[in-house]
């Protein structure tokens, strides 16, 4: 069997990880044969692909980055303007009758998972794994990268703690996460944050003033503030700076705002993602040993199985209100919004 893989969309803490769990059992186990399609769907469109051998696999598992590059190129979408993008499946399909790849294995977020679908409809065998730092991919409890986000998060909130108490302030961190606020639920309820602010739940500026205030009363002249990017806001404004204005101008409470941005994308991956990178990966290339194609590898509760990929595509798994954490957060005091 001869195989392709790819890397497509925002990149997230060691993405080499589970290039490296699919690769291994694939060489070594089933005997297959592997390139790597270099910057995501793009590689496929522009037929840039290398032959993947074992040692370039060896110190991936905990090394940063991806070997293969990655894009958010979507060559199902039409571009305006653009009358090239009709003929890029045409390319792809090209690339793929070239090199005669039995699967094309395809690592990513939402826009990958809808990318392989449409590939899968024109007759491609497809297996897909969900990566994203936005943990937003329907079918599976958890992507890859997410909980190497939310450590990277933490250890940022974490130190928030010291200097807003030594300068009795306010401070408010924004993390990743345009339509969920998973990052910010789970590393805000790790850091402990005291006010924690998601897309899929909004807020009343007033509540986030009251609880500061209440902090204030009970003796606590300061407060972390955990939003995630995709909160709305106004003027345009970035979600930390827009709510650092709006509380000093609530509460007259000093106020500092820290954006961490590109961090939570970087570095190597927890131990946690490292292992559910050999979980997944090699259920993938088990997957395509057995012919499964057309279906995503998700975690289901302690489970690694197989999802078909019609049934996720063009969703999007968003927190939901009755979300544990944030019930018991709720009753330990954390203002939601
Ligand atoms: O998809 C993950 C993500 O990091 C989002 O959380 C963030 O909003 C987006 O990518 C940033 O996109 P780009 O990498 O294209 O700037």
């Amino acid at each position: 069997m001869k195989i392709g893989i790819l890397t497509s969309g925002g990149d997230c803490p060691g993405l080499n990880a589970i290039i490296r769990g699919v690769c291994k059992p694939a060489i070594q186990h089933y005997g297959m044969e592997v390139w790597g399609i270099q910057s995501g769907f793009r590689g496929l469109v522009d037929d840039n692909v290398v032959p993947l051998e074992e040692k370039v696999l060896s110190g991936l598992l905990n090394s940063a980055g991806t070997v293969l590059g990655t894009s958010r190129d979507m060559p199902f979408k039409r571009r305006r303007f653009s009358a090239s993008s009709e003929d890029k499946p045409s390319m792809m399909m090209k690339t793929i009758k070239k090199h005669g790849f039995d699967c094309i294995v395809c690592i990513g977020g939402n826009g990958t998972q809808d990318t392989a679908y449409q590939l899968s409809k024109l007759g491609v065998n497809v297996v897909t794994i969900p990566k994203t730092i936005d943990n937003d991919v329907e079918g599976t409890d958890v992507c890859y990268g997410f909980d190497s986000a939310v450590s990277i998060a933490t250890d940022a909130i974490d130190r928030l703690h010291s200097t807003a108490s030594a300068h009795q302030r306010v401070m408010v961190i924004e993390v990743m996460g345009h339509n969920a606020g998973w990052i910010a639920l789970y590393s805000g309820m790790a850091g402990g944050g005291d006010i924690i602010l998601i897309p899929e739940l909004g807020y009343n500026i007033h509540n986030v003033g009251s609880k500061i205030i209440e902090r204030l009363k009970q003796g606590k002249p300061y407060s972390i503030v955990v939003v995630a990017e995709g909160i709305k806001t106004m003027e345009n404004k970035k979600a930390a700076q827009f709510i650092a204005e709006e509380i000093e101008y609530e509460t007259g409470f000093e106020t500092r705002e820290t954006v961490l941005g590109y961090i939570q994308r970087g570095g190597i991956p927890t131990a946690y993602d490292r292992n559910l990178a050999t979980r997944m990966g090699g259920f993938a290339a088990q997957l395509i040993e057995g012919k499964q194609y057309g279906q995503m590898v998700s975690l289901n509760g302690s489970t690694i199985m197989p999802v078909p990929l019609e049934k996720i595509a063009g969703k999007a798994r968003l927190v939901n209100g009755d979300n544990d954490l944030i019930i018991q957060g709720k009753r330990m005091g954390i203002c939601f919004g």
